[in-house]
């Protein structure tokens, strides 16, 4: 293990800082899949960046059969991870995926002072504090534009151009899988399973969709945003997710009444010296820009002390959006005027309960008199307001579906509540809550 330290950023500056000449910073990628190629393909195709960047290695597992003409002679494929790091890159993308063995090599490449630019959300979500820490060591970067909200340069504008607020809230949808499968049940009517069907037949969903659908895809993202947001690391462990299973089309007709829709959401927000995080299914008004956001798009607010409210939008995944962002960090390096400026530290991340909101309660039961009744009195021996009941006509009386909203209440108050409610026989479906984010939360 080398203990110099060393970093691409250092050779723009001779003794006392006078600039000496740069030479093109030599880029190594590992791996050649959709994101991989895709940063390849803009190294290759923008002849300007040669003067900074230079493409010298790629690395793949049975590299022969990812070999591609359109790659220059120069570039060395190779299927031997020391052959990359004793190569010295100066950078080294790492667009693989996954923590292990993805983490060592990562690691490895930190330790002799190279640069790392990462789209990899879940190595951040899992080690971030740590390889920010040893980047920091060895006078060299991490960046991980890629790994949030695709395309969308989030990860930049918080950090830079928010950095004069004291950010209090971030909240978005990052899932875009969820995000096309909530939003065309909204327009179609249709239950989830056909939609999920269709979303993996046109390449919006995986065959096994569970860590999108589940939550843990945008609680690994959030973890990343709370991070540069407020400089905490949550664990994803710390993040309750709820799988956006449930969510039937009688949700969104009862959505509907209410001037709402579904969206999976993804919200960290201060809470005194704590951050309080979620996952999952919430209503939101229909106009409001979760509301609106269809399809595979992300778009995340974040509120500021001073600044109040901003928004970013656009592509959150796909190879050559993905890739933009991957090469932006690579021409951050390139034009870093020193080395060791920027070293960040996230420190652990204290946890808070969520804060009173109101809620929408489904129930699918089988009609007997008194359960409403029922019902109620579980939430007020809780201390739980009933603000509204709506029950659409024409559903069967063996598997009703009817709502409740109710005023703010604590969620643990509402859980306790939920558990009684829960006990009853008259259910013929697990009761459904969600949290409902009014204008000024969305
Ligand atoms: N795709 C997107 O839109 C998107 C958006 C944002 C962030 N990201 C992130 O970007 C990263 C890459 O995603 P991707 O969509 O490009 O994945 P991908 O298409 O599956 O590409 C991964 C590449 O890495 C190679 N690989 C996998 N395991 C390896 C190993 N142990 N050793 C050597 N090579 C290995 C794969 O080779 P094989 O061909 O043999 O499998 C493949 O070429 C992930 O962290 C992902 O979360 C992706």
């Amino acid at each position: 293990m080398s203990t110099t330290s060393r970093s691409p950023v250092d050779q723009s500056q001779g003794a006392k800082g006078a600039a000496v000449t740069r030479h093109p910073l030599r880029v190594a990628i590992l791996g050649f899949g959709t994101v991989g190629a895709s940063v390849a393909r803009i190294l290759v195709e923008r002849p300007e960046l040669a003067g900074r960047l230079e493409l010298t290695h790629i690395f793949n597992r049975d590299v022969a059969r990812k070999r591609a003409a359109w790659v220059p002679a120069s570039v060395q494929w190779t299927e031997d991870i020391s052959e990359v790091l004793a190569s010295k890159p100066d950078v080294v993308v790492e667009v693989i995926g996954g923590v292990d063995p993805v983490g060592g090599w990562v690691r490895r490449a930190l330790e002799q002072g190279a640069a790392v630019v990462t789209a990899n959300k879940m190595l951040l979500a899992a080690q971030g504090p740590a390889l920010l820490h040893l980047a920091a060591t060895r006078g060299t970067q991490i960046r991980f534009e890629a790994a949030v909200g695709g395309g969308v340069p989030l990860i930049h504008g918080v950090r830079e151009g928010l950095a004069g607020d004291v950010l209090t809230r971030v909240a978005g949808i990052l899932n875009g899988t969820s995000n096309y499968v909530l939003s065309r049940m909204a327009r179609s009517d249709e239950d989830m399973a056909p939609v999920l069907d269709d979303a993996r037949t046109l390449g919006y969903a995986e065959a096994d969709p569970s860590a999108d659908i589940d939550g843990d895809d945008a609680g690994a993202k959030l973890v990343v945003l709370a991070g540069i947001a407020f400089r905490r690391h949550l664990q994803l462990s710390d993040i309750p997710r709820r799988s956006i299973r449930q969510i039937s089309a009688a949700d969104f007709r009862y959505a509907r009444k209410l001037g709402c829709t579904i969206r999976q959401i993804a919200m960290v927000e201060a809470q005194g010296t704590g951050f309080h995080a979620f996952v999952g299914p919430a209503l939101v008004p229909t106009q409001s820009s979760f509301g609106r956001n269809e399809g595979a798009n992300n778009v995340v607010t974040i509120v500021g002390k001073y600044g109040g409210e901003s928004s970013f939008s656009g592509a959150g995944a796909g190879g050559p959006a993905t890739a933009v962002a991957v090469v932006s960090d690579l021409l951050a390096l390139a034009g870093q005027p020193r080395a060791g400026d920027v070293g960040e530290e996230w420190l652990p991340a204290i946890v808070a309960p969520a804060p009173a909101r109101p809620y929408y309660l489904r129930f699918v039961v089988q009609d007997a008199p008194g359960i409403l009744a029922s019902i109620a009195t579980s939430l007020a021996g809780q201390g739980i307001n009933l603000d509204a009941v709506l029950q659409e006509p024409g559903f069967a009386k063996e598997a009703l579906p009817f709502v409740i909203t109710v005023e703010a209440c604590e969620e643990a108050a509402l859980q306790a509540a939920l558990r009684e409610i829960g006990e009853a026989d008259f259910h013929a479906e697990l009761p459904l809550a969600l949290p409902m984010l009014w204008t000024d939360e969305s």
